[in-house]
């Protein structure tokens, strides 16, 4: 690559700072480009390495994501140019560091408010070190068919429209960023194309100037006409006229500045740019338009017969046969974005999934249309909630209470039982929470806590087809099946479990009926005239109850035996007991418990002498 040429097709960058959008344009320009290889080689990002994930057409690539200048050079020593979208603050430091490298040839400082003293600075490093800086507080800039900085030159359709896919004949360099994509339309309208394009930024002191470019431009035999804009404010375009009396600046060059209607308002008007301001006559875009035009600068006579200019200029080049042909490309199709095409209405997709129970994308999410500042101010409750999750229903209080009373009554039942006693081991054993309070879950079943939900199924089967308790309980006995929610390792007739007397006496007072429970009622009254033990117990209550309660909310057989069907009963044991096992999980933390070892005179070891023999 000639000294005077800053990018080619090989060109890759490091974008300093998570700027994936601007990573992604980069992308999407090298693709129309037909690039072989993305602009982009990796990420400086100091607060996290790893990787960004981006498109290159159709397919996803990774990009890595380095920690300071230094490793990403190390990874990737072809690199030659950082675009640095650091803030005014570290902008200056992380340019100087990778001025400092041997690799980084060319740095693009976006970040507006970079101190005038660190620009000067920063701008004879360069110098001495025969690199470029673009910026600060600009937009960057490309070279069609090569390399685009970050956001310059708008949308991929804009570049399309614009034909920077490919190169023309015309190097272009503007203060404005926003003015420049101005200027590619009107050169792209107007001649065969940009060769190269940039905005060096508005700040009083941009570390490379107009003139730096327009010299560059002067010694690449492929750009045969310059397009310059300048700003009112600042000395730049004198620096121009200056060249143009030395000679260092001979291809013709059409060049308005801006800011000509400063002269209608009051003086020392600052513009958007920093250095948008006159601060002597000198400075006015009148008075600077004069002294290039008096240079032999084709100057329009406003900015609207501008574009005119650039084509007489370009069709005399033309006729003297001064411009090569060129031969389109067809630049390939440039895949928008999903999220993009959806907005516009051009894709729809089915989806993978479905929720009925709640909606997260609002401005705040809803429990089956509820707000959630609703069910606070509306004091739904943990039982409201369930109502809202489980059922989709708008309980009643009733059932709301009922649903807390069995959360609040199955939460413990001690270290003892199956459930608590796996919690207590696995937390001894030094698992952490989660893996504790599962392998206490993964006990609850038809023997320990999750008979709720056959307990359901087995006295509604019973009672729908009328079988008196002793006809059931004959049938189930012959059907070698137990009755789930029947039997109690602890209580029984005579040592009632309190539990289930507090769920009876309150459906028994709030419930509008509860047939179901006088149906497991009278066949308790049965089982424990075998064995006392033989109660209806917690489990067994509990889903009885539900069904009751359901019935109550008028869901019918068929409703009802769905929800048996999906294991609906057991989850208020799972969800109350769960409770307890995070308590069993804490105190035994808490405690410090070491691992917990089985004594062996706790154990019958029935092994015999020696192995049977298999022949
Ligand atoms: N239906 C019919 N007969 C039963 C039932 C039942 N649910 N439970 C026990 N029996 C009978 C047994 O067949 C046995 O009869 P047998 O003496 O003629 O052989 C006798 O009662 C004693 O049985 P055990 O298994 O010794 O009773 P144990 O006290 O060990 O069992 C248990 C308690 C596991 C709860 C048992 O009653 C049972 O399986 N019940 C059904 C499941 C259930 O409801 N579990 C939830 C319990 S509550 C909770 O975990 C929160
Ligand atoms: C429980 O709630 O865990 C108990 O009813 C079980 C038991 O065996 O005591």
């Amino acid at each position: 690559m000639e000294n005077y040429e800053l990018f080619d097709k090989n060109t890759t960058a490091f974008i300093y700072g998570s700027q994936q959008k601007a990573a992604q344009r980069m992308l999407d320009f090298d693709y129309l480009c037909k690039r072989e290889i993305p602009s982009v080689a990796g990420f400086i990002t100091p607060t996290g390495s790893g990787y960004f994930k981006l498109f290159w057409g159709t397919k996803e690539i990774s990009i890595p994501r380095y920690l300071s200048v230094k490793e990403a050079i190390a990874a990737k020593p072809k690199a030659d140019v950082m675009v640095n979208f650091a803030s005014e603050r570290s902008c200056a430091e992380s340019t100087i560091e990778a001025l400092e490298t041997d690799n980084i040839r060319t740095i693009v400082m976006i970040a507006e408010g970079v101190p005038q003293r660190d620009v000067r600075e920063i701008a004879k490093i360069a110098k001495d070190k025969g690199k470029w800086i673009i910026g600060p507080a600009t937009v960057g800039g490309l070279k069609p068919g090569c390399f685009k900085i970050g956001n310059a030159a708008g949308t991929i359709q804009n570049i399309r429209d614009t034909k920077l896919y490919r190169p023309g004949s015309v190097g272009f360099v503007s203060v404005s960023g926003g003015l420049s994509n101005e200027g590619y339309n009107i050169v792209s309208r107007n001649t065969d194309g940009i060769y190269e394009g940039y905005a060096v930024g508005g700040d009083v002191y941009p570390a490379t100037t107009l003139l730096d470019h327009l010299l560059r431009y002067e010694q690449n035999p492929k750009i045969k006409m310059m397009v310059a804009l300048g700003e009112v404010g600042g000395k730049a375009e004198y620096q121009i006229v200056q060249a143009i009396k030395e000679k260092k600046i001979t291809k013709p060059l059409v060049m308005w500045v801006t800011g000509t209607c400063a002269d209608m308002l009051p003086g020392g008007v600052q513009f958007g740019h920093a250095g948008a301001k006159a601060d002597s006559k000198d400075d006015t875009a009148k008075a600077k338009n004069a002294a290039l035009r008096a240079a032999g600068v084709i100057v329009p006579d406003s900015f609207e017969d501008y574009d005119q200019k650039i084509k007489e200029t370009y069709d005399k080049l033309k006729a003297a046969g001064k411009i090569d042909e060129i031969v389109e490309p067809t630049p390939p199709n440039v895949p928008m974005d999903y999220a993009q095409a959806v907005a516009e209405g051009f894709v729809r997709k089915p989806t993978n999934f479905i929720s009925t129970i709640c909606d997260e994308t609002g401005e705040i999410h809803n429990y089956c249309g509820v707000p959630i500042d609703q069910v606070i101010k509306e004091n739904y409750g943990i039982g409201g909630v369930l109502g809202l999750l489980w059922f989709k229903k708008k309980l009643p209080q009733y059932a709301r209470d009922f649903i807390e009373l069995v959360i609040q009554i199955v939460a413990d039942h001690g270290p003892a039982v199956s459930g608590a006693h796996n919690t207590i081991v696995t937390a001894r054993a030094g698992k952490n929470l989660i893996e504790s309070i599962v392998s206490g879950i993964v006990t609850i079943g038809p023997r320990f806590g999750g008979a709720v939900n056959g307990a359901a199924n087995h006295f509604s089967w019973g009672l729908q087809n009328k079988l008196a308790p002793r006809e059931f309980i004959d049938t189930m006995k012959k059907k070698n099946v137990r009755i789930q929610g029947i039997g109690h390792r602890i209580h029984s007739i005579d040592n009632p479990d309190e539990r289930c007397e507090i769920m009876m006496n309150f459906a028994k007072e709030h419930f509008p009926k509860h047939p179901l429970l006088d149906y497991a009622l009278s066949v308790q009254d049965v089982t424990t005239m075998k064995k006392g033990t033989l109660i209806l117990n917690v489990d067994g209550t509990i889903g009885v109850l539900f069904v009751d309660l359901l019935k109550s909310l008028h869901y019918n057989d068929e409703e009802i035996k769905e929800m048996i069907d999906m294991g609906f009963f057991n989850a208020f044991f799972i969800i109350g007991r769960t409770m307890g096992f995070m308590g069993h999980y804490f105190d035994q933390k808490r405690l410090k418990t070491p691992l917990y070892r089985h004594p062996w005179d706790d154990i019958l070891y029935d092994v015999p002498d020696k192995p049977e023999e298999v022949k």
